[in-house]
Parts: C-alpha cells; structure tokens; sequence
C-alpha cells in the first residue's frame, strides 16, 4: 500500500498576510519509490515530472526527454510492470512505486541488442518490448 506524499518545507512556513515583500514559495515534497530495484527518497516540487526526477535527482539519463508532451515515447518507463510516458506522469504521484528505467533492464541483464543503441528512441522500444514480451496482451 502506497502511502500519502510529505508535503513540507518551505510550504510550511507561515507569513502574515498582507506581506507585499513575501517571495512566491515553492512548495516541496518527498516521495520514496523504488527506482531500479533500489529504494530512493525524492525531494522535489509537486509539478515535477517522473522525466525530470528520475534524469535531475537520480542521474538516469538513460531515460530520454524528447518531444516532454507524450508523443514520441522515448521517456517511456515501467511503474509497477505497466508502461508509462514518465513526461506526463508526476513524481509526486509515484510514492511507494516500483520504476523501471533502461538502466534498471541493464542491470537484470535484459539482453539489449540494436544498432543505434544511443537513439532515445531505441530506448524507449527496448522497454516497450520488454512488457510487450512479459505481457503479449498488452497494447
Ligand atoms: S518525451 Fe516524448 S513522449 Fe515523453
């Protein structure tokens, strides 16, 4: 059972209203999932993308921002065994998840074998196939 994100931080802080120096606050939240069999701790603005999460906090760059409107595919993710365009997904709603990133199918030693292996595209193909092959039912 997944558990409800920790809102805190700045968002906390209360200033008397009618302040005209107040600055815009940016509200933060925690998220722990499960990124590449690996538990992690996310500390991130609500808006953030799954996208931008996992390449910004996490460093997985092997999942690729192209078009960042969900039309290309090449973000594509596993969360929890279901294939997700992660441009369109917010981090903040993943709590308590399993995330399967390309890099998380290299380390299962997912056999991965194309020419273009630096094409985002090819990418996000090689995890599609993979649920397209674990599920054959699958859109
Ligand atoms: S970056 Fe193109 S669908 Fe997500």
């Amino acid at each position: 059972m997944s558990e409800t994100p920790k809102f805190g931080g700045a968002a906390n802080d209360k200033t008397p209203s009618g302040s005209s120096s107040a600055k815009p606050r940016v509200e933060i939240v925690t998220v722990n999932l499960t990124v590449n069999s690996e538990p992690r701790t996310m500390t991130i603005e609500p808006r953030t993308t799954l996208l931008d999460a996992l390449r910004e906090n996490l460093a997985l760059t092997g999942t690729k921002k192209a078009c960042d409107r969900g039309e290309c595919g090449a973000c594509t993710v596993h969360i929890d065994g279901r294939r997700v365009l992660s441009c369109m997904t917010l981090a903040a709603m993943q709590e308590g998840k399993r995330i399967t990133t390309i890099e998380g199918l290299e380390q299962k030693g997912t056999s991965i074998h194309f020419s273009l292996r630096s094409s985002s595209t090819t990418d996000s193909n090689a995890v599609s196939a993979l649920r397209a092959r674990s599920c054959p039912g699958s859109p």
